[in-house]
């Protein structure tokens, strides 16, 4: 009795039988939360020459297509966080394989529970390219959608660091769909081009897979086995993808070296005794390291626990823009809301479209009538 047509709204499936409503039914029909949306408006999107789209898919996730039709999808997580509150109430001990404790030694009650809902269908995604990951956090690398697209697809690459790759391979992504790369490597899709560089992501050193060895110095480790960051150029520009990068002063050397339009920045609100995201300052800098056009930020929005409030990036950009002399907008995105470059290079805030456009061209009976 799943619903199976995605229409939505399935609110009388048991019609009149509540037995028959179950919590396997509730699960199929109301997870991904937005179904195939998303994914029927992004391939139904034609994107204009001299543009690139994009499409927020939560966390650092990002669908970029171009006018060639060349998609990709950046660091797509489907999964979920805690999902139960007492199993983690127990002494850290107990708990040592968890990212917070290698980050700072502390216990692991924090209350990482998913903010954002699943915006697309990894089974559903009919046309893709390539499926990229920045780094190996369980929020930026999905066992689903390598399933998805392992099963779906007989050629569609997996590029990451090795450490990525290591990853998919221990979940069967078959070796020859395998692309390990590290910074300076250079993927050529259609009209796109991928080019790794440097990521800067200090917590990626000292996090899962488990390291504790190398904590104590007895293994190296290399930034570049671990995390990459992606420039994607595009006939509409080029985009700055930074994984979970801190803040680093090689930005300006990235600036120097790519010509930047927008720069995604990983923002989010660290707690005391904590450093994993950039601050709103931090993100300021990137930009003007970075000699981007647009700044957005992103990650924000994922972690209960690190939620942040970009409105706040822009409190800053108005105190110091005009001082600072800077060249570069801030655009705050929404999950599951696209971006075209340049389209919207002026736009400073995402809505969603409200699709009321023709309202008032039909008059049948008119309820409205008795409102007037
Ligand atoms: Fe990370
Ligand atoms: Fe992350």
């Amino acid at each position: 009795m799943a619903v199976k047509d995605q229409k939505g709204f399935n609110d009388n499936v048991g019609k009149g039988d509540l037995t028959k409503v179950t919590k396997q039914l509730w699960r199929e029909n109301c997870f991904p939360e937005w179904g195939t949306w998303l994914n029927e408006e992004i391939e139904d999107t034609i994107v204009p020459e001299g543009n690139f789209a994009m499409w927020w898919l939560g966390c650092t996730g990002i669908w970029v297509k171009t006018p060639e039709d060349a998609n990709i999808c950046i660091d797509l997580w489907v999964g979920v966080g805690k999902r139960g509150k007492r199993v983690w109430d127990k002494p850290y001990s107990q708990g040592k394989d968890f990212q917070m404790y290698h980050m700072n030694g502390g216990p692991t009650y924090q209350p990482n529970t998913r903010y954002t809902p699943m915006v697309i269908d990894p089974f559903e995604i009919k046309k893709v390219d390539a499926i990229l990951s920045t780094h190996m956090h369980r929020d930026h690398i999905d066992q689903y959608v390598a399933a998805a697209i392992v099963q779906n697809f007989d050629d569609v690459p997996f590029i990451g660091p090795k450490f990525s790759c290591d990853v998919w391979r221990n979940w069967g992504v078959p070796e020859e769909r395998l692309v390990e790369v590290r910074p300076g490597d250079v993927i050529k899709i259609k009209d796109m081009e991928i080019v790794a560089v440097d990521s800067f992501d200090r917590t990626a050193l000292i996090t899962s897979p488990l390291q504790a060895a190398d904590m104590r110095g007895v293994c190296p480790t290399d930034m570049d086995d671990r995390a990459v960051s992606y420039i994607i150029k595009t006939p509409g520009g080029n985009l700055y993808h930074s994984g979970d990068s801190h803040y680093s002063n090689m930005y300006f050397k990235h600036g120097k070296d790519h010509k930047i339009d927008v720069a995604l920045a990983s923002f989010g609100e660290n707690p005391a005794g904590l450093t994993d995201k950039m601050t709103s300052v931090d993100c300021l800098r990137m930009a003007e390291c970075l000699n981007a056009k647009v700044l957005i930020p992103y990650h924000h929005d994922i972690w209960n626990n690190m939620l942040a409030d970009p409105m706040e990036i822009e409190y800053l950009y108005q105190f110091k823009a005009p001082r600072l002399d800077y060249q570069f907008k801030v655009y705050i995105w929404q999950v599951g809301g696209s971006y075209m470059y340049p389209r919207d290079q002026d736009k400073k805030r995402f809505m969603f479209k409200r699709g009321f456009e023709d309202a008032f061209t039909d008059e049948p009976n008119l309820p409205f009538k008795s409102f007037l």
